[in-house]
């Protein structure tokens, strides 16, 4: 599909199908949206793949409270998704890329890198996912990020996870649009400004 028309199409899903996917589907989609810009290539995101059921659960479990998983009209539709992938970025990475310039250019990290490259390469993955005919809907941690950490052996000071990406066959595209069901797009031109000096 044209870059374009993925990029219009785009859209988050949060009612999934349980169809299962393939493993190398998942890494062909992964692969690209590392391909993303680094700052400094520092390349300090990476991810890790929910894809036992077990491990599912146990994502929703730590995350979320059984209130929410018993009685939310969202819960049932974004649970069904049968992958999750954490995208996970480390400041390490940075703070060592960029204490290895020489001292006399002016490279401090003014910006956290870390969850811009986290950023860009998570919109790779959208649009790649989009590309396939899948589903994704990109979501905060919403609690006990140490425990998830903890339950999936990874070191909380190195990498953090920056949210979670859904991801499935979609059920119904349309069923629940999130914040766009009480907020319009804002019109472009009011988000586009040119220097008048240009
Ligand atoms: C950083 C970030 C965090 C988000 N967190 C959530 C979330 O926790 N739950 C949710 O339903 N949508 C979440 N979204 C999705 C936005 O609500 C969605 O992108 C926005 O409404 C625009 O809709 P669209 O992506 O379908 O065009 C998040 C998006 C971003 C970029």
């Amino acid at each position: 599909m044209e870059l374009q028309k993925v990029i219009k199409k785009r859209s988050m899903t949060r009612d999934f199908s349980t169809q299962s996917l393939s493993k190398e589907i998942i890494i062909s989609i992964l692969k690209d949206s590392l391909n993303a810009p680094s700052a400094g290539f520092s390349q300090g995101v990476s991810y890790l793949v929910l894809f036992e059921k077990q491990d599912v659960d146990d994502f929703w479990q730590i995350t979320s409270q059984e209130n929410w998983r018993k009685s939310s009209d969202l819960a049932e539709g974004l649970m069904n998704a049968p992958v999750v992938i954490l995208p996970m970025v480390s400041e390490l990475s940075y703070r060592q890329r960029y204490s290895s310039y020489p001292k006399s250019g002016s490279y401090d990290i003014s910006t956290p890198y870390w969850y811009v490259d986290g950023g860009m390469s998570v919109m790779l993955a959208l649009l790649r996912i989009e590309e396939e005919g899948l589903g994704a809907l990109f979501i905060r941690i919403r609690e006990n990020e140490d425990v998830l950490c903890k339950r999936f052996n990874f070191d909380a000071s190195t990498y953090r996870p920056i949210g979670a990406i859904l991801l499935g066959y979609p059920r119904d595209r349309s069923k629940f649009r999130g914040s766009q069901n009480y907020i319009s797009r804002k019109d472009p031109f009011s988000q586009i400004k040119f220097s008048k000096f240009c």
